[in-house]
């Protein structure tokens, strides 16, 4: 873990959190997953994606034959907002220096960016997830891919078949040489 975060105060959430959840993963991975922010398993555990939306994460993980041991896991903030709120622009901005250094110092092939909040921060702030998911956008000489968050799935039944889709798509790119 990074020891700047372990004691963060950059913003509010730095108050309420139990647990700063920095990511997981080789630092060589060649896919990095960067999600919204920690919920409450999350928060407990300091692992990234250890709750519901997890397991949806991991069926469709294995599904295509992706390895969690294998790929880089974090989250735009890394701090638990209270109640599960959406987090604050504030926080994203006091955040971000974290998930630029992760991503400079892993430099991955591949982004996927789970959910909106993820693909506005590290693509675009304008881009709409409805029009952009599943497609590749080239930045920084990594190839980086919006779709749905996971938990999106408890509500909308049909984003789980979207989110296999761009995985599969995931898994061709990360076969190629
Ligand atoms: N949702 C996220 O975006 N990140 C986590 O780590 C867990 C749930």
């Amino acid at each position: 873990m990074n020891t700047e975060a372990a004691t963060c105060r950059r913003c509010e959430l730095g108050e309420t959190r139990r647990s700063v959840v920095f990511g997981e993963g080789p630092p060589q991975a060649k896919l990095m997953l960067v999600g919204e922010a920690p919920g409450e398993k999350e928060d407990e555990s300091g692992k990234p994606f250890a709750g519901q939306a997890g397991r949806i994460l991991d069926k469709i993980l294995e599904e295509n034959g992706i390895s969690r041991e294998d790929i880089y896991i974090t989250s735009v903030i890394k701090c638990r907002p209270p109640k599960n709120r959406m987090p604050k622009k504030a926080e994203v901005t006091a955040c971000l220096p974290f998930l630029e250094k992760q991503i400079e110092s892993i430099k991955p092939k591949i982004i996927v960016c789970l959910g909106s909040l993820a693909a506005k921060t590290i693509i675009d702030p304008k881009l709409k997830i409805t029009e952009m998911r599943g497609k590749w956008v080239e930045k920084n000489g990594m190839k980086m891919m919006p779709t749905y968050h996971p938990a999106s799935v408890f509500h909308d039944q049909e984003k789980m078949e979207a989110i296999r889709e761009d995985f599969r798509k995931v898994k061709e790119v990360m076969e190629l040489p």
